[in-house]
């Protein structure tokens, strides 16, 4: 089976040998993969909606492996018992759904030993979660696919190390290794802060609110950054 090149860079990241849980599972791509290809030995395939949940069920029942991989009906970490997996993988969730689902089930979450990823939106605010919750970011990755970028974050538990704010949105690991990325990454999250900025201008309320000062800062640091190029 031939993932593509998100759930291909997802893959990468979790750690071989581990029980997996896929929250979030949607077509059960990732679990089949990662137990069909022998890198995983056993896969907990988590889905909350009804819909994803039947399709991940039928494509499970296809490739013959409903005995390796469990699928579970529930809301985010809720599938599993403390301990039952060494890694989660959220994908394809927007950073504040992401967040919620870790912060929902402390007991299961404190039992991981690696999170991978990847959020749609709210990069930053996940690695700032990430910080104050004993995560360190160990793995980050950029992948292009259909002309979207996407970033990927793999954390085991641990202090982690204090960062340049503005290092949580672009991801500290990306920024160290400069990764080949990194230039398109900046100009997104640049492009994303000067929309939301621009909207705010609009309302003198807004304009006079923190938010739009945080916003304005943002841009000059990421400003700064790209120039650093
Ligand atoms: C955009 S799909 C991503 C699917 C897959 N993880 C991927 O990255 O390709 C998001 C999936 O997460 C599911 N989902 C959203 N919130 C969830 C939650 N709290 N618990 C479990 N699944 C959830 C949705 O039903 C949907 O199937």
């Amino acid at each position: 089976m031939k993932l593509g090149k998100r759930l291909a860079t997802i893959a990468a990241l979790v750690p071989p040998g581990g029980r997996l849980a896929d929250i979030g599972t949607d077509h059960a791509y990732l679990p089949v993969y990662l137990v069909s290809e022998g890198i995983v030995p056993w896969a907990v395939a988590g889905e909350v909606h009804q819909g994803p949940f039947r399709a991940a069920g039928e494509a499970l029942a296809r490739v013959g492996l409903t005995d390796r991989i469990e699928l579970r009906f529930g809301d985010g970490l809720a599938v599993l018992a403390p301990g039952e997996v060494d890694t989660a993988v959220i994908a394809g969730m927007g950073g504040p759904t992401i967040i919620e689902i870790l912060s929902a089930c402390p007991e299961v979450t404190a039992s991981l030993s690696c999170l991978v990823l990847q959020p749609m939106l709210g990069g930053g605010a996940v690695r700032r979660w990430l910080a104050a919750s004993g995560w360190r970011a160990v793995a980050e990755a950029l992948v292009e696919e259909d002309g979207r970028l996407y970033e990927v974050i793999a954390a085991a538990p641990g202090a982690a190390e204090e960062y340049e704010d503005i290092l949580y949105d672009i991801g500290p690991l990306l920024w160290d290794r400069r990764h080949p990325l990194l230039r398109d990454h900046l100009e997104a999250l640049l492009a994303q802060a000067r929309r939301v900025a621009a909207e705010m201008a609009a309302s003198p309320q807004a304009v006079s609110s923190p938010k739009y000062r945080e916003y304005l800062a943002k841009i000059a640091q990421l400003e700064d950054k790209l120039a650093c190029l």
